[in-house]
């Protein structure tokens, strides 16, 4: 995760990151070093107790420069943006209206920025044990209430993604797949293109 991080948001020093579905902030600690003390961390989530939880984290260890949005990913209406790069770990896969959060995002992000989504391409690992270990793994979140059984439907996540890399990479024309955990994990990284018309790159896949 933190070589991921190092490695696709780029050199960012002084630049402000928008972390979306940030949650309590697990990332933070990775990306506040990248954007150091001159820059900005931007984290929105639409559960206010995640928000409340970040918050306190924040506190707890003297991160001034974080701010915290309640909002939408799908919409993300209360930012003014442009911001020099957004990061999304674990979240998207499960925002109900994926396409438009993907091109809400792309839109606020500058020309030149870099837009980092780490998620599951796929809630079965393509390895033997996994596959065996799976209906039991999903049945355990699902009555723990920590995914809804859409969310673990393997099928489902698939064809969400395919249509989001799809919306994807006509924004993102360098945008590269990279996958872990027995192609479990995914993560999603490009830039988005210097010139204002981003539309005019290349074909859906
Ligand atoms: C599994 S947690 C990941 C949190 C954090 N990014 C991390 O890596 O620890 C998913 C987060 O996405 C948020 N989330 C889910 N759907 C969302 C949406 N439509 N808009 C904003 N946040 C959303 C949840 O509230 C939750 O905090």
């Amino acid at each position: 995760m933190a070589l991921s991080y190092n490695r696709t948001i780029g050199r960012s020093a002084g630049s402000t990151v928008l972390g979306v579905g940030c949650g309590t902030g697990n990332n933070w600690p990775l990306l506040l070093p990248k954007v150091g003390a001159s820059g900005q961390v931007i984290g929105v989530d639409y559960s206010a107790g995640m928000l409340e939880r970040a918050r306190r984290r924040a506190d707890k260890a003297g991160w001034s420069n974080i701010s915290l949005i309640e909002d939408d990913a799908a919409k993300l209406a209360h930012l003014d943006g442009p911001v020099d790069a957004v990061v999304s770990a674990w979240c998207l896969g499960i925002v109900h209206d994926l396409p438009t959060a993907l091109t809400r995002i792309v839109e606020l992000v500058k020309p030149g920025g870099r837009i980092v989504i780490l998620d599951f391409a796929q809630s079965r690992p393509d390895h033997r044990f996994f596959q065996w270990m799976f209906p039991l793994h999903r049945c355990a979140l699902v009555a723990a209430g920590i995914d809804s059984p859409e969310d673990m439907d393997d099928a489902r996540l698939k064809a969400r993604w395919e249509t989001g890399k799809a919306i994807l990479s006509t924004l993102l024309p360098d945008l590269v797949e990279e996958r872990f955990f027995h192609n479990a994990g995914m993560i999603l990284h490009g830039t988005r293109p210097p010139r204002s018309d981003s539309s005019a790159s290349k074909e859906p896949r």
